[in-house]
């Protein structure tokens, strides 16, 4: 199987604390491939899942990027906004922007000076696939939570990642609209073969998954 991130005895700890929040974290993320990560508030599932997204550096261990192509920019900024896509427990969809807009905001942030809301068909078919082409023209406010999460999934997918990162993302959901963005990424994940990394602490959500992981005092339990 593809290889696309591997953590290499990873430790993490923050300046304001002695303790490590994470230790001897060695894993490997697949292509296409759904993976779990669980355990209670607190055990440092979002520290691991910014390392795993390339949003924070670790303390001790290595990160490996195993997708990059010779020519490739090495710098971690360009390497994220061209391959891993992020949701979060709450949607941070922008509020003064329609959902259309929000969807884009990735590609602007990548073409800095050719703003344009154009929606290509790739992007198209995600927005269909997720159920949200009634809500395009609308604000947050006016979609109601799973539709929100909906349109923060399709914002992590514009810029074709090969990685999406989710932290809790169905945190603020009920059970049905929690099972029901799993199983839209199930969907995504064989369309597209995009990986992901989902941290949660629902445990009864893991069933979808390919690979689980339980941390528990900082350390993956096996
Ligand atoms: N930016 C930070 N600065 C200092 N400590 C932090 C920071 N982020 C998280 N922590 C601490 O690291 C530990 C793990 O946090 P976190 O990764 O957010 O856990 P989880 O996502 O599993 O709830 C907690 O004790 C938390 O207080
Ligand atoms: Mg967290």
């Amino acid at each position: 199987m593809d290889e696309l991130i591997e953590l290499k005895e990873v430790y993490k700890k923050y300046k304001s604390s002695t303790d490590w929040v994470l230790k001897n974290i060695s894993l490997n993320i697949y292509k296409s491939t759904i993976m779990f990560i669980c355990g209670p508030s607190g055990v440092g599932k979002s520290t691991l899942l910014h390392i795993i997204g390339l949003m924070d550096k670790p303390d001790k261990g290595e990160v490996i990027v195993k997708f990059l192509k010779e020519n490739d920019a090495s710098d971690l900024e360009h390497i994220r906004l061209y391959n891993i896509g992020f949701v979060f427990q709450y949607h941070y969809l922008i509020e003064n922007l329609t959902i259309k807009e929000n969807i884009l905001l990735p590609n602007w942030a990548k073409k800095q000076r050719h703003i344009k809301l154009e929606m290509d068909d790739y992007i198209k078919e995600c927005i269909k696939v997720l159920g949200i082409e009634h809500t395009l023209n609308r604000y947050p406010y006016e979609l109601s939570g799973g539709e929100q999460q909906r349109a923060a999934l399709a914002r992590a997918l514009a810029n074709r990642p090969k990685l999406v990162v989710a932290d809790e993302p169905t945190g603020n959901l009920d059970q049905k609209n929690a099972e029901n963005v799993i199983c839209l990424i199930k969907e995504l994940r064989k369309i597209y073969n995009i990986s992901f990394v989902i941290a949660t602490h629902n445990i009864s959500l893991t069933k979808y998954g390919d690979e689980v992981i339980h941390l528990k005092d900082g350390k993956i339990e096996r």
